[in-house]
């Protein structure tokens, strides 16, 4: 029997240094289990702990996929050509602007591979993308942040820690978890404060919820001038596809052909190529995702303040709310409301909820109120079991 110890329960003889104290997938509690635990339906589970998206997939796009199945003997595209071609169309770019892969967390850890050498240092700002953390420390590189300010990247923090050693900058815009964004004027000044050979990567996996009129849509308005800032975007958010796993970058050519060197080649199925394609058509599924998430941001901000509370102001489809009793996220799980606490954060009294059907977000401020009104120390023995919280 191999001897066990580490954060993760991983033998930390057996594996690289870097390793043995990375978080890992298996703190994320399935829904199923939790339903299984509860004794209840997965179905009346109010899912808001992963910033999915509560109206599904575009038809258009289910369609899609199906149709490609029938082709699954056959190799995918190694570069996703039709999904480049289309993605580029869709931002007025390139297509050797642009790269396509297995989520937009697998560009992220792509990035790092390929651009961060030895000695060389990621910086971000905390808390924010658990990804770019994990992923430096994946690659034994080291990983810098600047705290945030009242809930914002803290863009002079970060600038301050971009020396020469600083190879890769993320910035989660807006930023998960707070849900707050930085605008285009600070993001221009900081790009041209940022010395030319670090590489910048603006993610904007939440840019199709922000309706702030001087939010940076990075690749029209600052990728032209510079050639060492990467834009990310997803198809799981506000397309609906998180289970397909697709995102892209884009980016300036020279870039792309150095990802291209290190990337898996088929990370991107025939099945999730097609899918994403049909989604990005469906500009109708993409309206109803943002005026579903515009209207139920606004009553959830709202009932969240009519409690006392004071939630960051978000632009995504997620809302970012302290000073809670700890209890809180097990008390909403043991009531069939995942939400996503944040004590991997250090933030003990946080939550992060994201915003669901109408029916989700009223049980899930309802609950919150109910434990609210019940005071210190109400909790029945169940909510001090620690639930997931990566
Ligand atoms: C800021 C940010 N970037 C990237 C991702 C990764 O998305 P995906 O890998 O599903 O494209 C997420 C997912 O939660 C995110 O919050």
């Amino acid at each position: 029997m191999d001897s066990v110890s580490g954060a993760s329960g991983v033998d930390p003889s057996l594996v690289s240094s870097t390793v043995a104290d990375l978080p890992g997938p298996a703190r994320i509690e399935r829904a199923d289990e939790v339903a299984k635990r509860l004794g209840v339906d997965p179905s009346s589970l109010a899912l808001l702990a992963s910033n999915e998206n509560p109206l599904g997939p575009s038809e258009r796009a289910v369609e899609a996929a199906r149709h490609a199945l029938v082709s699954g003997h056959r190799y995918p595209d190694p570069w996703c050509r039709r999904l480049v071609r289309a993605v580029a169309a869709h931002h007025r770019v390139s297509p050797e602007q642009v790269v396509v892969g297995n989520g937009s967390s697998e560009i992220i850890e792509v990035l790092v591979r390929t651009f961060v050498g030895p000695g060389q240092t990621v910086v971000s700002g905390w808390p924010s993308f658990a990804a770019y953390r994990i992923s430096a420390q994946i690659e034994g590189r080291e990983f810098l942040s600047a705290p945030l300010r009242r809930g914002r990247l803290d863009l002079a923090g970060i600038a301050a820690l971009v020396d020469r050693r600083a190879k890769l900058v993320f910035l989660s815009n807006p930023n998960n978890p707070t849900g707050t964004y930085v605008r285009l004027r600070e993001l221009a000044a900081f790009m041209n404060r940022v010395p030319p050979e670090t590489i910048v990567v603006v993610d904007e996996a939440y840019a199709d919820y922000v309706e702030a009129s001087d939010y940076p849509q990075a690749i029209e308005d600052l990728l032209p001038a510079h050639p060492r800032l990467v834009v990310l975007r997803t198809f799981s958010k506000a397309y609906g596809l998180a289970g397909y796993r697709v995102g892209y970058g884009v980016m300036a050519p020279n870039l792309v052909r150095a990802i291209h060197l290190v990337r898996p080649v088929f990370s991107v199925s025939t099945i999730a190529e097609k899918a994403a394609l049909a989604a990005l058509e469906d500009t109708e599924h993409l309206d109803r995702s943002r005026r579903l998430v515009s209207r139920e941001r606004a009553k959830l901000l709202e009932g969240l303040r009519n409690l006392g509370l004071v939630p960051y102001p978000s632009q995504a489809n997620f809302v970012y709310v302290g000073d809670l009793p700890v209890d809180m996220p097990n008390y909403l799980e043991n009531r069939g409301i995942l939400v996503r606490g944040l004590s991997s954060y250090g933030l003990q009294d946080a939550i992060r909820i994201s915003v669901g059907s109408p029916e989700a977000i009223r049980k899930c401020l309802d609950t919150i109120s109910n434990r609210l009104k019940a005071g210190e120390g109400c909790s029945d023995g169940r909510d001090n079991i620690p639930v997931a919280s990566e």
